[in-house]
């Protein structure tokens, strides 16, 4: 028995959660965030700034700057300087703040897909184009196609390469090798690299993630960083994040276009957070990743003894697991509307990750066991229905 309790159920209907405004019954594994209350450490730190009872603006403490850096030292091996490190409310106001400052309209952002859906909105919306590579598996891995990667970054209309590391929703933790040939090739062509690197710390026990900067000189001086504790702990909703910008000039940038933006400055529970959770957070993160975990293998093995006709490839890192139903799905009956429609379990449609996504589905496993037990249950059960109305 660990120090804290993973299985313990919260009511989240009640706090207007976005995942759970769903309809009696059914059971929503869908969004990335998780089911469980965040480390009591970081609750009892919200609660006691609340005590407060004045809650006008803040400026960012010393204690934030060393809680990030500390927690990159210490658990990722990344050293990072005060003046290197900008405050921005959230991974993806980073992103799009980024596409519309670092590229013209009309220019290319590439993505390796299938990747999380809101990257195709931050582009689009932001005046830019995707360019797509496809992910593709060998020998049980999900792997870079780097010929392709390298046609798309060396066309001259190509400024920006966005990046996810770990990957949403494949869950690959990139080696340092990849890193660096990553590296090289937007160097090559002078691409700049934003990677997000949000789901850095939910990682298989003994495992873990290589940051995009620290993989070789030319990675680190060609690079955007967003990191923030939002989905290791469990602090979405709070929108509290940071970006590492290694080079001056680029750093320059970003810092004149988050704050043009607005999303510069903090909230105080969004200093409060970040600080409680980088330096009172560990163990309880070391708890989360080992449930995790072990919600990951029930699954394999759920899905490998009930659910044939599926594919699970073994995911490092993240806690959504990335299931390929291409055997099964059908073009003519949607594949995660009628899981719902016939089970409740409500489950993230594949498409929407772009090309490669199609037949997948998309599960979040950070929740306590007994959903995850019942989720598979009722998988096994729309799946088999589908089964047999399609054939
Ligand atoms: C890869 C990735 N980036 C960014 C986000 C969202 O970041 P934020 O809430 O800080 O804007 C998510 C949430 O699911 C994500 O999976």
């Amino acid at each position: 028995m660990g120090k804290y309790n993973f299985d313990k159920v919260i009511d989240r209907r009640t706090s207007w959660a976005e995942k759970w405004d769903v309809r009696d019954g059914e059971l929503p594994m869908w969004i990335a965030d998780m089911d469980f209350e965040t480390a009591p450490e970081i609750k009892e730190a919200l609660l006691s700034r609340l005590e407060v009872g004045a809650y006008g603006y803040t400026y960012l403490p010393e204690e934030w700057y060393d809680a990030y850096i500390s927690w990159w030292e210490r658990r990722h091996h990344l050293k990072i300087a005060k003046e290197e490190l900008i405050f921005s409310t959230g991974v993806i106001p980073t992103i799009s703040s980024s596409v519309r400052k670092l590229t013209t309209p009309n220019e290319n952002v590439v993505i390796l897909t299938p990747v999380y859906n809101i990257f195709y909105n931050c582009i689009i919306n932001n005046g830019a184009r995707v360019l797509e590579s496809r992910l593709f598996k060998k020998d049980g891995k999900w792997e870079i196609d780097f010929e392709d990667l390298e046609r798309k970054l060396a066309d001259p209309q190509t400024s920006l390469f966005l990046f996810c590391n770990p990957h949403n929703p494949v869950g690959r933790i990139w080696t340092e090798e990849e890193l660096g040939r990553i590296g090289e090739l937007c160097h090559r062509y002078g691409v700049t690299v934003l990677s997000d690197e949000i789901h850095c710390d939910i990682t298989d026990p003994g495992k873990e993630y290589v940051p995009f900067a620290s993989a070789s000189e030319l990675c680190r001086k060609i690079s955007i960083t967003a990191i923030a504790p939002s989905k290791a702990f469990n602090l979405a909703g709070i929108a509290t994040s940071a970006v590492y910008v290694p080079d001056a000039f680029l750093r320059h940038k970003v810092w004149r276009q988050l704050n043009t933006d607005e999303c510069g400055e903090p909230s105080f529970l969004a200093v409060t957070a970040a600080i409680a959770a980088f330096t009172k957070g560990e163990e309880w993160l070391k708890e989360l990743n080992a449930y995790i975990y072990a919600n990951k293998c029930y699954c394999e093995d759920f899905i490998a003894k009930n659910i044939p006709d599926a594919e699970l490839l073994h995911a490092q890192a993240t806690y959504l697991i990335w299931l390929d139903c291409t055997r099964i799905a059908n073009e003519s009956v949607d594949l995660a509307d009628f899981i719902r429609e016939k089970t409740g379990l409500y489950l993230a449609r594949g498409e929407q990750y772009g090309p490669g996504g199609e037949g997948f589905l998309r599960i979040n496993l950070a929740c306590p066991k007994s959903y995850v037990t019942d989720g598979m249950e009722r998988l096994k059960t729309g799946l088999k229905m589908y089964q047999e109305i399609a054939r």
